[in-house]
């Protein structure tokens, strides 16, 4: 088993521990906050609760969407835009997913969040958010609303390549394996409309709705 409550997570979300694998600097370990489960559970409207916790466990959330119809069916280009996916793990602190981990030079990535909180819209990064939504329309991949904490980026060949590290799936419910491309047309067309929202908003200090 991977022992991992001897080290320290390199980063955290809002429901993930994220760690560096022990045997492997280029794949990430994510594990469920311990008591989270529970939390949710407790705090969802009683209508809800009758849901298996489960369906609130965003690493199994993430390998069901991982099988969705544009990854299985998907070409080479697929992962250009998208940390590859290994399955899950078991940990000695629960089950883990386990990841592409996206370096720099040795170093993780940075999130395009922190990247725009330091340099704003610089015409390079607006060319590779160009670049990652012409890729969103041609793979019609199904994310959950882009938000830019859950993007990285990845220097290659001096240029910034953004890749999904959280937040595929979709935001409502879609039957992933059999949608149709006319739908996951409109639904990413419209994921596009609000990452571009999200980051004006970030960028303009957050104020009012984002969406
Ligand atoms: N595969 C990865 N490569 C590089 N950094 C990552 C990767 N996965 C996560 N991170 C970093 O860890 C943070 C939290 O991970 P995330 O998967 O978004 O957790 P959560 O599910 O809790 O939101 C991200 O914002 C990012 O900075
Ligand atoms: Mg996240």
């Amino acid at each position: 088993m991977i022992i991992l409550s001897d080290v320290s997570p390199f980063a955290e979300g809002g429901n993930r521990k994220c760690f560096v694998h022990p045997d492997n600097p280029n794949r990430c370990l994510k594990v469920i906050h311990p008591g989270l489960l529970e939390k949710i559970k407790k705090n969802k409207p009683w209508y809800k609760r009758a849901r298996s916790l489960e369906s609130f466990d965003d690493n199994l959330r993430e390998e069901n969407a991982y099988q969705q119809k544009a990854i299985i069916n998907g070409d080479v280009n697929i992962w250009d835009h998208l940390a590859k996916w290994y399955g899950m793990k078991e940990t000695d602190i629960g089950m883990a997913s386990e990841t592409e981990l996206i370096r720099n030079d040795g170093e993780i990535a940075d999130t395009l969040e922190s990247y725009l909180f330091k340099n704003g819209m610089t015409d390079e990064i607006k060319n590779s958010i160009a670049a990652f939504q012409e890729w969103l329309r041609e793979s019609l991949v199904l994310t959950k609303n882009i938000i830019p904490h859950n993007l990285v980026i990845k220097k290659e060949n001096d240029e910034m390549l953004i890749k999904i590290i959280d937040g595929l799936g979709s935001q409502a419910f879609v039957p992933l394996p059999s949608y149709s491309n006319f739908f996951a047309r409109s639904y990413v067309e419209r994921r596009i409309e609000l990452m571009d929202n999200r980051i004006k908003w970030d960028l303009s200090g957050r104020k009012g709705n984002w969406k």
